[in-house]
């Protein structure tokens, strides 16, 4: 067997049919849009993410499967300009509440996906292209070479290690088999096999929560189970219960025993 003869495309997409939740289309997230960006906004994770990528002001950010704006919001501050796009009408919704909210004018939203027509769109190429946990296409490799086509200076990816933000604690306790889908590591392949050598960062969070009510905690840990079943809300329950810690101020901390690790691939235009 040669390396040269691995289809990480064909790994990936794989991978993927194998994972244990059905795939999201736009209408899931239009629906778990209001949720995402409550957990999201003001994160550690966007903290970090800035930390590492070091935003310079003449960048203008294409950032794809924006969400929210977990990202593109502190980004606007610190470049020039930002274009999220997102195929989520409820997302890119959050996202310029958010902005209007908070003065932020140099934000253009775009509802389109990454398969869509870019260039029919009008999508200009930027300095800088980003992914921040938002790869979720069937093909990965056309979707690198969009990013990279699209970039003049810079690319990042931020994309799962193992079970990413997933608790396989939780899918135990609720009696589910566990199965992530594919993490950086075919994201890493497959970019080496398209001849770009990626600097790899880790992004680690710690997921302690605090919650006012246990209800709050429970309901927290939603997102990551699609419909569940009486006897998978007791486990749930139970899972909860297990890792709640009150506090003499009424407060209640959920304690996850594995941290979040994300790895943030990044590579220069010019250098490959
Ligand atoms: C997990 S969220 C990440 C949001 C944000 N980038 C962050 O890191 O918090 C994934 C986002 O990708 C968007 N998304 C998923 N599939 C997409 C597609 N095919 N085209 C465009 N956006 C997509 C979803 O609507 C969602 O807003």
């Amino acid at each position: 067997m040669h390396y040269k003869d691995i289809d990480w495309n064909r790994l990936w997409q794989e991978a993927r049919r194998r994972k244990s939740w059905k795939k999201k289309g736009r209408s899931d997230w239009d629906r778990r849009a209001p949720g995402f960006a409550k957990r999201n906004i003001d994160s550690s994770y966007a903290e970090r993410f800035l930390q590492l990528v070091k935003p310079e002001p003449h960048w203008r950010v294409l950032d794809i499967g924006s969400g929210p704006g977990t990202l593109a919001l502190p980004l606007a501050a610190r470049v020039q300009a930002v274009t999220a796009l997102d195929f989520s009408a409820a997302m890119l919704a959050e996202l310029e509440s958010r902005a209007a909210r908070q003065g932020i004018t140099n934000i253009t939203a775009i509802q389109a996906s990454w398969t869509d027509d870019w260039r029919q769109l009008g999508i200009a190429e930027h300095e800088v292209v980003i992914s921040s946990r938002s790869l979720s296409v069937v093909d990965l490799k056309s979707a690198l070479e969009k990013m990279h086509g699209w970039a003049t200076e810079k690319v990042f990816i931020a994309d799962r290690v193992g079970s990413g933000p997933f608790d396989p604690e939780l899918f135990a306790a609720v009696g589910r088999p566990f199965e992530p889908g594919p993490d950086f590591i075919f994201t890493v392949n497959l970019l080496y096999q398209l001849g770009i050598h990626p600097k790899i960062d880790y992004i680690e969070i710690d997921q302690n929560k605090t919650f006012a009510t246990r209800e709050d905690a429970v309901e927290s840990c939603r997102w990551m189970l699609d419909e569940l079943t009486p006897a998978e809300e007791a486990g749930l329950a139970a899972y909860v219960d297990e890792r709640l810690e009150q506090s003499d101020a009424g407060t209640y901390t959920l304690r996850r025993s594995s941290r979040v690790k994300w790895a943030l691939l990044s590579w220069e235009k010019r250098t490959v």
